[in-house]
């Protein structure tokens, strides 16, 4: 694949070393204007770093945007016209919906939206991507790349900012939760790091049981729940608190706020 990252900063260059790592090219362009932060990828053999957008996407065929909303319209602007039928764009702009791309570029190429999330930088990202009619034709690239970063999942563009609030905002409520039990765990004698530390494993197994069984929540839960045990002692309390309600809430509430951005 002859990959060009168009806007190589925070989630250009995690993609870029998540690409490096796993030999996914054969050839590799990364773009910005100021070139300096990023001179260490130039040492890995394949890639070519410029700030001629043009450059990299008569060299390449798939084309990964990864600039801010405002830089976004700009940019297609100034490539379109160098659009053919052998390039993929695959755009990771927040809130920048495919008829808005397409108003600039045309509806005849393959668009694709993802939407990763900052796990992206260790190979960890919950993924989300939806295509224009005609992308379907290549959205598999697109999986293929993400997989290897991640997971992936297709889904239909009108549940994209839902996806963002679950997975990218997500990335924060799952923080919270990891120090609020370390926290705990703290009052409960263990130093901080090692507090840390029994958190994050925890949650980690505890979602590692879930991808690798593929059971529900609840049966894992019956498991570590004794009959008047201290486990549905504590889950019992923080449910009279509102855990569960609290999350959804959240969730419901970051939803609108995203839906009110958008409208704006
Ligand atoms: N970070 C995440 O995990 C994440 C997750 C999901 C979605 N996103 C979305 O991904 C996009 C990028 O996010 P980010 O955090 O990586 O932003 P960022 O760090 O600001 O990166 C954007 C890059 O674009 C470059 N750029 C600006 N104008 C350019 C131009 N004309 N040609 C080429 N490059 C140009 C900038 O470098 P120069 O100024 O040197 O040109 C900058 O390095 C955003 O739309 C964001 O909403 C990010």
């Amino acid at each position: 694949m002859k990959i060009a990252i168009i806007g190589t900063g925070n989630l250009g260059v995690s993609i870029a070393k998540g690409l490096i790592f796993s030999n996914a090219f054969t050839t590799l362009y990364l773009t910005k204007r100021d070139l300096d932060d990023i001179q260490e990828l130039s040492e890995y053999s394949k890639v070519t770093l410029t700030s001629d957008n043009v450059e990299a996407i008569k060299n390449s065929d798939i084309l990964i945007f990864a600039v801010q909303p405002t830089q976004f319209e700009r940019i297609l602007t100034e490539i379109k016209d160098e659009l053919t039928d052998k390039h993929v764009l695959i755009s990771t702009v927040t809130g920048f919906m495919i008829p808005r791309m397409e108003e600039v570029i045309g509806k005849d190429h393959f668009i694709i939206r993802s939407m990763p999330n900052t796990a992206i930088a260790v190979g960890k990202s919950m993924t989300c991507l939806c295509s224009n009619e005609i992308g379907q034709k290549r959205i598999k690239i697109a999986e293929a790349i993400f997989n290897r970063l991640g997971t992936s999942i297709i889904i239909p563009e009108n549940k994209m900012q839902a996806a963002t609030v679950i997975c990218a905002s997500g990335v924060a409520f799952w923080m919270r939760l990891i120090r609020a039990t370390t926290q705990g765990a703290v009052q409960l004698g263990f130093d901080a790091k090692d507090a840390q530390e029994l958190s994050m494993q925890t949650c980690l197994g505890a979602a590692s049981l879930l991808i690798e069984s593929g059971k529900h929540p609840e049966e894992e839960i019956d498991k570590v729940t004794t009959p008047r045990g201290c486990t549905i002692e504590g889950l019992n309390e923080m449910e009279h608190n509102g855990l569960s309600s609290s999350l959804i809430k959240g969730i419901q509430a970051s939803f609108k706020k995203i839906n009110n951005i958008s409208d704006q």
